[in-house]
């Protein structure tokens, strides 16, 4: 899983090629390269760790040329170390990679047989020794070289070749995943993102399954799997490129959480005439026609998906399931007639949701995605698509993401409840209303970060910590948790508060603190027992509750962060503020790498 881009001209390439891997490192950050042709020869350069790593190096030794190919690599075969870096380069090809080439085993055991030498431990090493084979015995052109080495491999792959010899041109292909093409004054381009290519060129086209083409400065020509030459739809980006400043913050995880309260107001704005008090949707299917909605997504958009499962039963009355993508396709599930499915994914790029979304598509067309990234494949491959509109999510801890996700959602639940009559005119518009309030709260609970930085003192000398919560808190419990996780290397679990008396309740003592989620609520007393279990096992409790709340937990525990007292319908959104922030502040104080943890990458995009 990693991030490719080409760049084919009639001037100089190289540190192009270095801005548009910066936009790309969120696929991947363990290692990064460059190969370029040079008076006919391969030149590269690779380099382990972050892209800044290899940005000096060429700096120290330049290289130059008017093609090149660049890498971030994200490790899947072969640890990140500089000889597994990408591009691999033989003799006459280098090559970079997106994916993974599952047959690769066996024909590495036949080049190995056949005396090749392999520098690396990667799949995608083969890839290069396979074309070379073409290229050196065969005697076969860079097309018919790729076209037919691709032929015999199974798995994912988005590659992008240059060839020594060839100072115009990159041959590139694709199955799994994905590459755009941007097209510019003599010089083209070619990325795994359009968005990182919007630097260059507004002028871009994706490629589709199967699809092979060569990039010269002045042409760019495209087959299908067959052969054919074929047109791929171009589309003018109206995106902006992607800003990779910081601006006043430290860390732009500190930033996309800061700057919440205005992202709130503009996903708001986009879907609600606040002065109407009316929804201005997107299209969707008929409400009436919703048997049952199945959402699917990993991780934190996974998280969003179960905290809708409430919401949708509860208030729309719809039978609904929460399903982790990458369980989802490969478990048989029964997809009906007047199911709803709908994909939740900040990226839209993540290979276990992609690979859900192509299942589902077999059984029903009621696909619907909850996408921040709108040009993504899962956007391009819904039959209805609801922007979330939270902006370039840089860090790699989603934060703003998530929380865009579960207004959408909500406003979606709304839009449900509202058509099927299950709420009255005057309901919606007290939710509708609810909603707008969101900014305010938020920028309140920022107000007192300090406090909240406060409480992660409690955490020094643990080394794993719980989190729970009952009820549509129970979601939030569980990324509260995952984001610890993530950023901090500190253990962390969530759990739902009803479930620690059977089994996790064993971890309670006077070292283990627990994050406790427990606003006034139909659930309150229950969860105040299972906290008082706590108490009497002498669990250190970090109690995130309301004014009522906090009257009725004096005696529990003197650590309370107490949040605006809100309907039960934003407690989610309102709770998952103070975690993130938890989360930031504990990673600080323990130094870690906020934006870009280890092992770990923005976007997933091998399975
Ligand atoms: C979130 O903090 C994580 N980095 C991760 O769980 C992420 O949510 C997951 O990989 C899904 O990504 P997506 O939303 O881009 O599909």
């Amino acid at each position: 899983m990693c991030g490719i881009i080409g760049i084919v001209s009639k001037n100089e390439v190289v540190n192009r090629l270095i801005d548009g891997l910066a936009r790309l490192e969120y696929r991947g950050y363990d290692s990064a390269g460059i190969a370029t042709i040079n008076s006919s020869e391969i030149v590269y350069s690779k380099s382990t760790g972050k892209l800044v790593s290899l940005k000096n190096k060429i700096k120290e030794n330049p290289i130059d040329g008017h093609v090149g190919i660049g890498h971030t690599r994200w490790a899947t075969h072969g640890e990140p170390i500089e000889i597994n870096a990408h591009p691999h380069v033989t003799k006459n090809v280098a090559v970079v990679h997106n994916g993974i080439i599952e047959n690769f085993a066996e024909f590495k055991d036949e080049l190995l047989e056949k005396g090749i030498i392999f520098n690396s431990q990667t799949d995608t090493e083969v890839i290069a020794r396979l074309i070379e084979e073409k290229i050196s015995k065969e005697k076969c052109g860079p097309l018919e070289a790729v076209r037919l080495t691709i032929e015999k491999l199974r798995g994912s792959f988005a590659l992008c070749f240059i060839f020594k010899g060839f100072e115009d041109l990159i041959v590139v292909t694709r199955r799994g995943s994905p590459l755009a093409l941007g097209f510019g004054d003599r010089e083209n381009f070619v990325s795994s993102d359009a968005l990182s290519l919007s630097i260059f060129s507004k002028k871009i086209c994706y490629l589709e399954e199967g699809d092979l083409a060569t990039l010269t400065s002045d042409e760019v020509k495209i087959y299908d799997s067959f052969g054919n030459s074929v047109f791929r739809d171009t589309q003018i980006l109206y995106t902006d490129p992607i800003n990779l400043s910081k601006g006043q913050y430290k860390h732009f995880m500190e930033k996309e959480i800061f700057e919440q309260p205005e992202v709130i107001s503009q996903v708001l704005g986009y879907y609600l005439d606040a002065f109407e008090g009316t929804l201005s949707l997107p299209s969707l299917p008929q409400s009436t026609e919703i048997k049952r909605i199945i959402l699917v997504g990993c991780g934190t958009a996974f998280y969003s998906c179960l905290a809708a499962k409430y919401w949708f039963e509860g208030l729309s009355g719809i039978p609904t399931h929460a399903e982790l993508a990458s369980e989802f396709r490969y478990r048989s599930p029964v997809i009906c007639k007047g199911d709803l499915l709908i994909f939740v994914s900040q990226s839209g790029e993540t290979a276990d949701t992609i690979g859900a979304l192509r299942f589902a598509k077999k059984y029903t067309k009621n696909i619907l995605s909850v996408v921040n990234v709108e040009q993504s494949s899962i956007a391009r491959e819904s039959n209805w698509v609801f922007p979330t509109k939270a902006g370039p999510e840089i860090g790699v801890a989603s934060t703003k993401a998530f929380i865009c996700q579960l207004i959408v959602l909500k406003i979606l639940n709304i839009k449900f409840a509202s058509d099927l009559s299950k709420i009255s005119a005057k309901h919606r518009s007290n939710l509708l209303n609810g909603l707008l309030e969101l900014p305010r709260l938020y920028a309140e609970i920022l107000s007192q970060n300090e406090n909240i930085k406060q409480l992660c003192k409690k955490f020094i000398g643990s080394n794993s910590v719980l989190y729970l919560g009952r009820d549509v808190l129970y979601p939030i419990a569980l990324e509260g948790a995952l984001k610890l996780k993530e950023i901090s290397y500190l253990h962390a679990e969530g759990y739902a508060s009803g479930e620690l008396k059977h089994g996790p309740i064993a971890l309670i003592d006077k070292s283990m603190p627990l994050v406790a989620l427990n606003p006034w609520s139909k659930v309150f007393e229950k969860t105040l027992s299972n906290l008082e279990e706590v108490k009497a096992r002498r669990g250190k409790i970090i109690l995130f509750t309301d004014k009522k709340g906090r009257e009725l937990s004096k005696d529990l525990t003197k650590s309370i962060f107490q949040l605006p007292s809100c309907s039960e319908f934003l407690t989610p959104i309102l709770y998952s503020l103070p975690l993130q922030l938890i989360a930031y502040y504990t990673a600080l104080d323990k130094g870690t790498d906020v934006d870009q943890p280890r092992n770990l990458a923005k976007s997933v995009t091998v399975e």
